[in-house]
This record gives C-alpha cells, sequence and structure tokens, in this order.
C-alpha cells in the first residue's frame, strides 16, 4: 500500500492503516483484529444484513456495520467496547437461537464467532423449524440453520454466474428459494457446491455428511443426476 494512500484510523485505541476502497472491517482483518462478521466474506460484495459486525465511531449515535463502512482519516472506531460487544453478541445468540443443533456444523463461522464471545446457550425460542429438504442428490438443505446472511445467493450470483438461489417473502416470513421456490433438487443447480463453501451456518452442507441424520426415508428425493465437477459432493 502506497504511504500516500493509505487511511488511518484508530481501531480500539490502536492505529492502523486501511487501503482505498476498503472497509473498516477489510482493515481490522489486515491488521489482525478480530471483528465478528457473517454476511460478508472475502470476494463476495459487502451486503450489511446480519450486523454482527456493528462498531461504535466516535461523534455517531447509531452502530455502523464495519463491513460495509469506509474508514476516514482519524476515525476513532471501538469494535471491542462494551457498547459494541454487547450488540454483536445479542446478534449472535438470535441467530444462533433458531439453528437446531443437529444441524449446526461444530466448525461453521456461526458457532465460531458464538464461542469467541462467549454465546454459550441461546435464551430465545427457536422460530418454527422450516422441514429439512433432501431433493438435492449432493447438497442438504435445512432453512432452520438460514440466517438469510444471502452469502449464498451471492456466490451462486455473482461467483459462479448461475443466479439458482433467491429471497422471497417479506419480514420473518422472508427465505432463500431456488429458481421460483421449487426444491433445490428440482431448480437449474448444477450442483458446482459455490452455496455449500459459502454458507457460514450448516443450512447449506453436502448431503453425503449428513446421510447418518438424513430426514426420515420419504423426503429424501434423488429425483435426478445434474453434471457437476463438485470435489464435494460427487455428483
Ligand atoms: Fe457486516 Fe453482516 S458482516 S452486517
Amino acid at each position: 500500500m502506497n504511504a500516500t494512500d493509505r487511511i488511518r484510523f484508530e481501531l480500539d485505541g490502536r492505529d492502523i492503516d486501511a487501503a482505498p476502497g476498503e472497509s473498516i472491517l477489510q482493515a481490522a482483518q489486515r491488521a489482525g483484529a478480530d471483528i465478528p462478521h457473517l454476511c460478508y466474506t472475502d470476494g463476495l460484495r459487502a451486503d450489511g444484513n446480519c450486523r454482527a459486525c456493528v462498531v461504535e465511531i466516535d461523534g455517531e449515535r447509531v452502530l455502523a456495520p464495519s463491513c460495509c463502512r469506509a474508514p476516514k482519516p482519524g476515525m476513532k472506531v471501538k469494535a471491542a467496547s462494551e457498547r459494541a460487544r454487547a450488540s454483536q453478541r445479542m446478534v449472535l445468540e438470535l441467530l444462533h437461537a433458531d439453528v437446531p443443533a443437529e444441524v449446526e456444523k461444530a466448525d461453521s463461522e456461526l458457532a465460531h464467532w458464538c464461542e469467541a464471545l462467549g454465546v454459550v446457550e441461546p435464551r430465545f425460542a427457536p422460530r418454527a423449524n422450516p422441514v429439512p429438504e433432501r431433493s438435492h442428490p449432493g447438497i442438504a438443505v435445512d432453512l432452520a440453520a438460514c440466517i438469510q446472511c444471502t452469502r449464498c445467493l451471492r456466490a451462486c450470483r455473482e461467483v459462479q454466474v448461475n443466479d439458482v438461489i433467491g429471497l422471497a417473502r417479506r419480514g420473518a416470513d422472508t427465505s432463500i428459494v431456488f429458481d421460483f421456490d421449487v426444491p433445490m433438487g428440482d431448480s437449474s443447480c448444477v450442483g458446482c457446491g459455490e452455496c455449500v463453501q459459502a454458507c457460514p451456518t450448516g443450512a447449506l452442507q453436502p448431503a453425503a455428511l449428513l446421510e447418518a441424520t438424513a430426514a426420515p426415508a420419504s423426503s429424501y428425493r434423488p429425483t435426478r443426476q445434474v453434471d457437476s465437477l463438485c470435489p464435494y459432493c460427487g455428483v
């Protein structure tokens, strides 16, 4: 980074430099600082929808999502203050409350951030759990674990340019859908696995991983074979 280009700002009392175009979160990551984040991941555009990455910015009343906020020279940012941490924890706890234990991957990003911030036992009841869907031969869908971060959608649309996954309905009923809300196995998904890679909770997983705990046989419908080079699902 060119010295004249860098944007120097303060993060939790430490001076760090951001490159032009970088967000607070990206600069923090490069400097080795941990700010929880779920809907943001390297290689996908920031969407700012999960709010796990909120930080305090001096002079601003409202917490800001660090994944889609550009730092300014001299800005003072607090990611580890009591207020910022309390908000980050609350977001993680609410998201975690919905994820059934049998679906959540122990090594998921959600599990990682919950552990890192000491979110152990959610105090909230889960919402009604959608039925697991096993229509796709290579990818298991558990929308109960979906936090609508849209990483799968962006990976499908922006990385693979397939555009199979979208968001449907509104408010608390919002969910990801495949094509025009058909079972994933009946959609135009080619089983590339990009969405599985992007998912931070385990809502989309390689079906092979879940074989032992698969849904009842009646709902397992490997209806057709699709072309894929995916190294994970082996279709
Ligand atoms: Fe910033 Fe989700 S990671 S809002």
